[in-house]
Order: structure tokens, then C-alpha cells, then sequence
């Protein structure tokens, strides 16, 4: 039976059993030890793959952990559950939908069977559309409606119709140079980003890209009716409204019924999730940024990462790992938040596309039959981009009381050398995580303040505040300097950890149910705001705070 309508009980499983016994016998397991006993250890415990490099020696693991975790890993069904989901079986099981986002990245002249239909031919057809119109837009061959070439794009959507091209467009912001084009996002129902996002545009150079598989979504519909009123208060006419509007979507007629030409609407499908589509033409605001050859290239980087995660045996298979480490930390070791850490102004978005990418896929507390999870799931994502985050929160993670484990990220040459910037900006991530794992014991603390030639009884008072517990955990994840296809392989290897453990727990991946109820009750908010609705809200706390909200308005 199928992993994914029949899931297991991981907890049951003997290697699940085998793990809980490590964890006690891991009790006091020291990092520094262990690297001082075995000076192998970090070329045991560390990979590469399709130009990343993954040293995982900074963990709370030994060999037998890692064997122990990728026997979990086995039992769980891992590669079966990879193999249905790369051959279209449909592992989204609520939704009795295929999770397909890995066909986006499959070469021209592969074909990929599902209900008898190729669906490597839509793919390819997308992105032969893609090439199409970003070409004549970099060629000025497509204008506005004063026959100006286009020199702003403004890419409408929220969520994954958001999230992953903006993170792309901005890490790949080195390669834009040529395009000649500019890309803005405009994703929340606030006026005052439409505003700041508007401010500086010309209506007659600008188009709008209306980004939402569903065409349904109101954050996305409110700002597009905004942006047409913008566009035809600056100049703009509805005749010509075909020129600065398109629309990629799996609902093509809404899309039609809001003015866009049918030739101008690119596919999305339902076998693609939202937080799993900028490898679409959901990607088009990335391809306009840095050209369709550079957009491949991301495309054939996450390729290669889904290869290394189908062939590569679990000892070595950097998805796996990384999937498996974070297990450990979430359920033997209490972990409840992981740290993204990423050393790159270009990645500084990176955590928010991961949040949604991990969240909105693990946050779930049944399994795919229905049934209770038996164990915790999905972690608090966070993070934030580095140095910034260690005159900030770093904080917490040296000293708090929380075990948070990290993962650092960081390219060895920058796109932009700045004096000996580059190498401080390394040399820091490198400490940050030493610092982690060495951390600072009572007697060096004291040896320090005695050095410094402090009275006894001032070293006895503040050696204590300067003990760092150490032993904490990392993974440092290097690479030459962030390129498409690079950057294709690090989105797609988190991608493949969070299916990994959503396969551990049993759960889908791919669904989203919890964030249907504040939409729904939204829109009774919203009618109580505005007085469509007299009845009062369901509860005191609601209805007290539309109140104070028309109590504003009326005066
Ligand atoms: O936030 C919920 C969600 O459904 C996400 O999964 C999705 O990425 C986002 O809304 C946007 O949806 P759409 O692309 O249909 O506008």
C-alpha cells in the first residue's frame, strides 16, 4: 500500500525505538571531544553535491547516529515516497493531486506519463511561451501603450505566488545587468505598499504581472483592480490594457474575465503547489530579471539536486541529511525552532520563502489518512541574514535556554568584493558556528578575567555570565558564489528535506487546509466592518474590535 494513503506510525517503528535509546546514551555527548578523538571527523560527516558543500560535522551525531537516522529514514518508506511523488502518483492524497513541481525542472526530451497524458509537453510549452515574451520584452519589440519599451515589472500574487521569485530575483540580482528590466512585488491588501511599490512607476512602461493559480486569491484580486485603476487614472486606456497586463494561473478564465488576452495568460497547474511553483511560469518575473538562459539554469541546478536525491545512497545524500539531522534535533531532542543563517545580502530573503516552503507544508497535526500524528511536527523556521543576526538574536542561540539548531549558509567569493569585506563576512559565519559548538567553559571564563587582572571575588561574580554552554549544533552549507544553477540546487535541496520529513511524519506535504478558516472568516469581518452584516461577530473580543474600528470611521 501506498505511503501516502496508508502512512506508518513512525513512532512504532524499531527504528524510531533505536533512535530513543541513542538519544540516552547521546546524553552527554561533547562536540569538542569528539573532534579532538577523531580527526576524520569532518571529512566523515560532510558532502558536496551540484556545487554545494555541506560540512554537518558540528552536530550532536556520531557515525552510528547518522546510520541510525538513515535507518529511519528506510523503514519510513523514504525512497518509495520519493518515487511516487517524481512519478506523478498522487501523494497530495486530500487533494487527490500529484505533487509534481519536480517535472518544472526536467530536460527537453524527457516525458513524463500521468493519466496517459505527457506532461512534459505543457512544461516545455510554458517555457517556450516564457522565452517568447521575454524575449520581445528585453527586445523592446513589446510596448505599452504609447509604444514605450516595458522597463518595470510589478509582480502581483502573495504567498508562493510571491515568495520564491522574489527570494530568486533578488539572490540572482548580479545577473540582471543585461535585461534592461526591473522587478517589483506587490503582495499584501495594504494601500501603503501599493503605494511605495507604485510610487516611482510610470504607467506607460510599466506591466503588471497578475501571479495566482487560483485568479481566486483576494490579496492578489483587490491589488490588480488597483493596478488597472492606477494604469487608467495615468494614461492608460481599456483598449490597450492587453499591453500591461498578463497573468499566469491555472484558472484561465477568471484571468480572461478580468480583461487579460487569452494568448497573454501562462498555465499553472494543479499538480504544482503554490510554494513549490517559481520553477513555473510563476517564475516569469525571475526569467524577465535575468533572461530565460539564466532562468534554465536555475532549472537544470534544482535538476541535478533532484538526481543527487533520488540515486544518492542516504549516507551521502545531502537532502536526506539534512532532513534527517532536523528529525533528530525536533523529536529526540526537543528542538522546537531551527535557525536559517544565511551570510549573503543576495539570500537575505531566503528564510521567508523557507518559511512558507516548510511551515505551510509541516504544519500539520494529522497524517495523511486522518489519523493523529503520534509525534511533534514542523519547527518554527527563522532566521535572518548574517552579521545583522549576531548583533541581534545570536544572542539566544549562544546562551539561551533553548536548543536551536542552525544552518549556515555562505558563498566563498562575493559578487561584489569590497576591500576585505568578504573575508570578515566569511571568517564571521565560521566563528559564529565554532562559537556555537566550542562555546566558553567556567574555567576559561575565569582564566580570561584572571588575565585581564581582575580581583577574585570580580571574576567569581561575573564568570558566570560569561559561561557559554557550547555543544550546540549547526550545519554550514559553502559554496563558490551564488549562481542560478547553485542557487536551483539550494532551493531544491530544503525542497527535498522538507518532503523527508514530511514522509517521516506521515503527513501531506502538499495541502494547506489551516489557512482556509481565516479566509473564510475574513470576509464576515469584513461585511461587519463595512455594515453589510448587523449581526455581531462570534465572539466579545471580534466584535469589540470591529467596534472600535467603526467608532473611528464614523467620526
Ligand atoms: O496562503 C495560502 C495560499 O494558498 C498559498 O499556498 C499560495 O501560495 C497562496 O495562497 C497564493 O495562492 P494563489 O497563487 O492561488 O493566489
Amino acid at each position: 500500500m501506498s505511503y501516502y494513503l496508508n502512512p506508518l506510525d513512525v513512532t512504532a517503528l524499531p527504528s524510531w525505538k533505536a533512535l530513543e535509546e541513542h538519544r540516552l546514551a547521546m546524553q552527554h555527548f561533547n562536540m569538542r571531544e569528539a573532534f579532538q578523538a577523531d580527526p576524520e571527523r569532518f571529512n566523515e560527516l560532510s558532502v558536496s553535491c551540484c556545487g554545494l558543500f555541506l560540512d554537518y560535522s558540528k552536530n550532536l551525531i556520531t557515525n552510528e547516529t547518522r546510520a541510525l537516522l538513515v535507518n529511519l529514514a528506510r523503514e519510513a518508506g523514504v525512497e518509495q515516497a520519493a518515487h511516487a511523488m517524481f512519478n506523478g502518483e498522487p501523494v497530495n492524497a486530500s487533494e487527490r493531486r500529484p505533487a509534481l513541481h519536480t517535472a518544472l525542472r526536467r530536460p527537453l526530451g524527457d516525458s513524463l506519463m500521468v493519466d496517459g497524458h505527457n506532461l512534459m509537453r505543457e512544461v516545455h510549452g510554458s517555457l517556450a511561451q516564457m522565452t517568447d515574451i521575454v524575449g520581445r520584452i528585453h527586445n523592446h519589440l513589446w510596448r505599452g501603450y504609447n509604444d514605450k519599451p516595458i522597463t518595470d515589472v510589478v509582480n502581483i500574487g502573495i504567498g508562493g505566488s510571491f515568495l520564491g521569485p522574489q527570494l530568486v530575483s533578488e539572490a540572482l540580482l548580479p545577473f540582471t545587468q543585461q535585461s534592461g528590466v526591473r522587478c517589483h512585488y506587490l503582495a499584501n491588501i495594504d494601500g501603503s505598499e501599493f503605494r511605495e511599490v507604485t510610487a516611482n512607476l510610470n504607467a506607460e512602461t510599466t506591466l503588471f504581472i497578475v501571479s495566482s493559480k487560483s485568479f481566486g486569491t483576494l490579496e492578489t484580486l483587490k491589488n490588480a483592480q488597483a493596478a488597472r485603476t492606477w494604469y487608467l487614472a495615468r494614461g492608460g486606456s481599456e483598449e490597450k490594457l492587453y499591453r500591461h497586463f498578463i497573468a499566469v494561473t491555472s484558472n484561465k478564465q477568471a484571468a480572461i474575465d478580468f480583461g487579460i488576452r487569452e494568448k497573454n495568460v501562462f498555465p499553472m497547474w494543479d499538480w504544482v503547489g503554490g510554494r513549490y511553483s517559481l520553477w513555473s511560469a510563476i517564475g516569469l518575473p525571475i526569467a524577465l530579471a535575468i533572461g530565460m538562459h539564466n532562468f534554465k539554469d536555475l532549472l537544470s541546478g534544482a535538476y541535478s539536486m533532484d538526481q543527487h536525491f533520488l540515486h544518492e545512497p542516504y549516507e551521502r545524500n545531502m537532502p536526506v541529511l539534512l532532513a534527517m539531522l532536523g528529525i533528530w534535533y525536533h523529536n529526540f531532542w526537543g528542538a522546537q525552532s531551527y535557525a536559517f543563517l544565511p551570510y549573503d545580502h543576495y539570500l537575505r530573503n531566503f528564510v521567508k520563502h523557507l518559511q512558507q516552503m516548510d511551515m505551510e507544508s509541516n504544519g500539520k497535526s494529522v497524517r495523511q489518512d486522518g489519523s493523529p500524528v503520534s509525534c511533534s511536527t514542523g519547527p518554527v523556521i527563522w532566521g535572518g541574514v548574517g552579521c545583522n543576526g549576531q548583533h541581534a538574536y545570536h544572542q539566544l542561540l549562544h546562551q539561551g535556554t533553548p536548543l536551536i539548531p542552525a544552518d549556515f549558509i555562505v558563498p566563498v567569493v562575493s559578487h561584489n568584493p569590497v576591500a576585505d569585506h568578504h573575508e570578515w563576512l566569511y571568517a564571521n559565519c565560521l566563528s559564529q558556528s565554532q562559537a556555537l559548538m566550542l562555546g566558553k567553559t567556567r574555567s576559561e571564563a575565569e582564566a580570561e578575567l584572571r588575565a585581564k587582572g581582575l580581583a577574585e571575588a570580580e571574576i567569581a561574580r561575573l564568570a558566570p555570565h560569561k559561561v557559554i554552554p557550547g555543544n550546540r549544533p549547526s550545519n554550514t552549507l559553502v559554496m563558490e558564489s551564488i549562481s542560478p544553477g547553485r542557487l536551483g540546487a539550494l532551493i531544491a535541496l530544503y525542497e527535498h528535506k522538507v518532503f523527508v520529513q514530511g514522509v517521516i511524519w506521515g503527513i501531506n506535504s502538499f495541502d494547506q487546509w489551516g489557512v482556509e478558516l481565516g479566509k473564510e472568516l475574513g470576509k464576515g469581518v469584513y461585511n461587519r466592518l463595512t455594515s453589510y452584516e448587523s449581526s455581531a461577530a462570534e465572539d466579545a473580543s471580534t466584535q469589540g474590535l470591529i467596534d472600535y474600528f467603526r467608532g473611528r470611521h464614523r467620526g
